[in-house]
């Protein structure tokens, strides 16, 4: 598990002009646009607030992405870890807040034993962390009309794992060899039935009320990341009502909308959607990313893939939003793939988390590819609030890029993920017209994700003094070595 990482790739903090970075892309072939020059005050795209159909009003075009922390008790509840980063989110200066973390809407359907949970019990804390969210904002940043919280909901489908951090208790929505074989689930087990995903529906619809209760503006109906919404739109090969048909695959995502429009009123919705998937990755000799070897003529697992496994086609993907527009959801955050099982197209990062390979391109590469079909979408749909994900990469060259796309409308949003967990400022650095803080930019350790797959709860251990001072920090660092 040492942190290796080829030469190949110049680091970020090499590259230190316009030029630097503009003549390493074009040596990279990575298409990839920015601004030299930081736009200030009002002129500042940032800086411009953006109002929703439903008259809300978000000030600014900084996202926090949703971040788990592995770090709640085992009934679902926040602990003071939890706290500690809802707070950073909070005084980050970004006004929209998309999920804050994933809620798990039932017990078995935590990928860890201590994912919090919405549910009746946890009503109390919902309502709190919530509250710290606005009392944190206004306390830094005074006003919070225009602070926009969402609620992520999810079921983790196949990476359930509710009781023990090793033991996987899968809800899989079909067979599928590659994932099957990597986590050891047996032909003979049973995918999820019609009833229990009729009976989950009437979870996430039960879960949205709690987050209306609490005071949340939107719930994140979570389709992303190879959990069980994702998955259920690859399910090509699944009988019954849930499979089949873009028509039954999509059931269940139309069923919560209606379950929510009915039982919560008012409360309005988004999706996390991977607006595409690829094959499982796979280390080779020298540990570095490739495809898995799969023997098929054609490659069905992934949504918005083009059967290659490794390739882009966009058509059904289009149909998914086209049908959220249908549906009257306005919010959509976009992503790609799966941490599990191809995490360079998700996360970007140049040192692998400990499940990870090393990077199969310039994690740049990853950047582009999701700004790319971020702005298709937006552009196919200039109607939709888009959020744009995994940006944090560009370190020192994230608000130049960043202000290209919101003045270029390739998004309407920058969401930021690990980026602020070491540095959770950095929104209201850009908005101030401030120097970033290069020592706290993110470096893209992994140690947020490595942490978690060794059962120790998430952070930025290298940056953010609460982790550092850890006693996990010392366990981290044996691990790794
Ligand atoms: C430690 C960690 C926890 C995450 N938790 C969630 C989550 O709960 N829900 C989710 O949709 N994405 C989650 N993500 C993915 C991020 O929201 C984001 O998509 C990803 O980190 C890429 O953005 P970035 O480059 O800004 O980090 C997580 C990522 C990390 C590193």
């Amino acid at each position: 598990m040492a942190q290796k990482t080829k030469p190949r790739y110049k680091r970020i903090a090499q590259l230190k002009t316009a030029d630097d970075l503009r003549s390493y892309l074009v040596e990279q072939n990575i298409d990839l646009q920015f601004d030299e020059e930081l736009m200030t005050g009002d002129q500042s795209p940032y800086r411009q607030s953006y109002t929703l159909r439903s008259g809300d009003v978000i000030g600014n075009r900084f996202c926090i992405l949703p971040m788990e922390g592995w770090d709640g008790t085992t009934d679902g509840k926040p602990t003071e870890f939890t706290k500690h980063r809802w707070k950073n989110f909070a005084h980050s200066g970004a006004k929209l807040i998309w999920g804050c973390e994933a809620f798990a809407v039932r017990d078995d359907a935590r990928a860890n034993p201590n994912q919090l949970v919405a549910k009746p019990n946890n009503q109390k804390e919902l309502d709190e962390l919530h509250n710290l969210l606005i009392a944190e904002h206004e306390k830094v940043h005074g006003n919070s009309s225009d602070l926009y919280i969402g609620l992520q909901l999810t079921h983790s489908g196949r990476f359930c794992k509710p009781n023990d951090n090793k033991t996987l208790e899968p809800k899989i929505a079909y067979h599928h060899p590659l994932l099957d074989k990597k986590f050891g689930i047996s032909d003979d087990y049973p995918p999820i039935t019609d009833e229990a995903l009729d009976r989950l529906i009437e979870d996430f619809v039960s879960a949205a009320v709690l987050a209306q209760k609490a005071g949340f503006h939107f719930v994140d109906i979570k389709h992303c990341h190879g959990y069980l919404g994702h998955e259920i739109l690859s399910g090509f090969d699944r009988p019954g009502k849930y499979g089949g048909s873009f028509e039954n695959r999509t059931r269940f995502l139309n069923e919560i909308v209606a379950g929510i429009k009915a039982e919560a009123s008012g409360l309005n919705m988004g999706v996390r959607l991977s607006a595409f998937d690829w094959m499982p990755f796979v280390k080779d000799e020298n540990d570095v990313g490739i495809p898995s070897s799969f023997e098929g003529a054609k490659y069905p697992f992934a949504f918005g893939g083009d059967g290659s496994g490794l390739g882009v086609d966009l058509t059904e993907t289009f149909k998914f939003v086209e049908l959220l527009e249908t549906l009257g959801i306005e919010l959509v955050c976009v992503t790609l793939g799966s941490p599990y099982y191809n995490p360079h197209i998700q996360r970007p990062a140049l040192f692998p988390p400990s499940d990870g390979y090393l990077p199969p391109e310039d994690p740049l590469a990853g950047v582009a590819r999701q700004i790319k079909v971020t702005g298709e979408i937006k552009k196919a749909f200039p109607n939709m609030t888009v959020v744009g994900s995994a940006y944090s990469y560009l370190q020192e060259w994230l608000p130049n890029v960043g202000q290209y796309i919101l003045r270029h409308h390739m998004s309407d949003f920058i969401g930021l993920g690990r980026m602020v967990l070491s540095y959770p400022e950095l929104p209201a650095d850009v908005l101030g017209n401030l120097p970033l803080k290069r020592g706290k930019l993110c470096r893209t350790f992994s140690d947020c994700t490595t942490a978690p797959r060794n059962g120790i709860r998430s952070g930025c251990y290298p940056l953010d003094p609460f982790y550092k001072q850890s006693p996990e920090f010392e366990k981290l660092k044996q691990l790794k070595s």
